[in-house]
């Protein structure tokens, strides 16, 4: 399939472009290079498959409708995997139309181009953060629990799944079938274990890497933000899914989206993890004592969430290879360790 990857030189994205070329898929990538890395298409284009017909990049934003009808008709894309946003959920409160403007605004442009063009499958990457803070009664969490966001961010990505919802039922009516996938992530983290590419933020502000950064004395030490939530060692549980496994979800969903489909899943294990038995695993898995400190609550963390991937797991033959969160941490330190300063070393 002819798959058009946004947000391909980040992080997610880079790792489902692989995914898909190394699966006999061509993949044209899209991306601002504004928090993406150039070197991400360099390190794709040293794999046996990429060549100009299977691997394409455009350095542009999903927010310029004209450039990007252009390239899905040039490319004949038949598929969009949209990975492209900003992520940051404390910028979102302070700068909440950044986020709008990019994360449904220029996605709006981008359907646009879909709609001007052949492509007839979307998938895009929205976030358990559209949950917001669900009371007790709701974890593990499915894809019915109510919606209701507690910051910008998640705002903004509940906002572009009504407009997909929308969008996909005018084609409906227009009897031009549309199928879309929104695929909400819980914590993602790990690395491609080949050490192609990798996780390389700035600001970095998720757990896992941010715990690898202190083992490698690029920070002093880790804090541990609220130590007295009502869980079992007082620390926050999060559910931590491996970038692979996570990719290679949206490839099975891709394969599997009928004509006018409309599915909703949730992306994770399905098993939680307190911060304090990531900070134990991840000092077996580096053999490094780095420093822990105790700080108080974040405004905005509720104490558990985790997933119930049983849908996606009846509906898809989707099954995560990475269950054991020190193989995922693995991954993790064997690209840090072996890029200390990301796609710069
Ligand atoms: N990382 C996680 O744990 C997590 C969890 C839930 C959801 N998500 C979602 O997954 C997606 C990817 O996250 P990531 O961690 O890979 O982020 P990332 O910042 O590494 O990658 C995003 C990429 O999109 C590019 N980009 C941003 N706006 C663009 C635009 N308008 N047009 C073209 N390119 C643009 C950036 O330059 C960057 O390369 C995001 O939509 C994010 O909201 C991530």
């Amino acid at each position: 399939m002819n798959v058009l990857v946004t947000g391909g030189a980040g992080y997610i994205g880079s790792h489902a472009a692989k995914l898909l070329l190394t699966s006999g898929h061509n993949v044209t990538i899209l991306d601002t290079l504004e928090l993406g890395h150039e070197q991400v298409v360099t390190n794709l284009r040293t794999l046996p498959q990429a060549n100009e017909q299977t691997l394409a990049f455009c350095k542009g934003s999903t927010a310029d409708r004209e450039t990007v009808t252009k390239l899905l008709r040039e490319r004949e894309v038949e598929c969009v995997m949209h990975f492209a946003a900003y992520a940051l959920v404390g910028e979102s409160v302070t700068d909440p139309l950044k986020y709008h403007r990019n994360n449904t605004g220029a996605a709006v442009e981008l359907l646009e181009a879909c709609d001007a063009s052949g492509v007839s499958k979307f998938i895009f990457s929205s976030t358990c953060a559209t949950y917001g803070e669900p009371s007790e009664e709701f974890i593990p969490i499915k894809e019915s629990t109510p919606q209701h966001p507690i910051n910008p961010y998640g705002n903004a990505k509940l906002a572009f799944e009504k407009a997909l919802m929308d969008f996909r039922t005018k084609r409906e009516i227009e009897g031009r079938p549309f199928a879309c996938a929104m695929l909400r992530y819980f914590n993602v983290a790990g690395s491609d274990p080949d050490v192609l590419i990798g996780e390389d933020h700035d600001p970095e502000t998720h757990l896992i890497p941010i715990i690898l950064q202190a083992a490698l004395g690029k920070r002093p030490g880790v804090t541990i933000f609220g130590t007295d939530y009502p869980t079992p060692d007082g620390t926050c549980i999060r559910d931590y899914v491996h970038v692979q496994d996570l990719v290679s979800a949206h490839a099975t969903v891709m394969n599997a989206l009928g004509d006018c489909d409309l599915r909703t899943y949730n992306l994770g294990i399905g098993k939680g993890l307190s911060v304090r038995e990531i900070i134990e695993a991840a000092k077996q898995v580096t053999g490094v004592d780095f420093k822990v400190s105790e700080g108080e609550r974040r405004p905005g963390d509720p104490p558990t969430l985790y997933a119930d991937p049983s849908r996606v797991r009846a509906e898809t033959d989707w099954v995560p290879q990475f269950t054991d969160v020190n193989e995922i941490i693995r991954t993790a330190w064997d690209w840090f360790s072996a890029h200390p300063d990301g796609y710069a070393s």
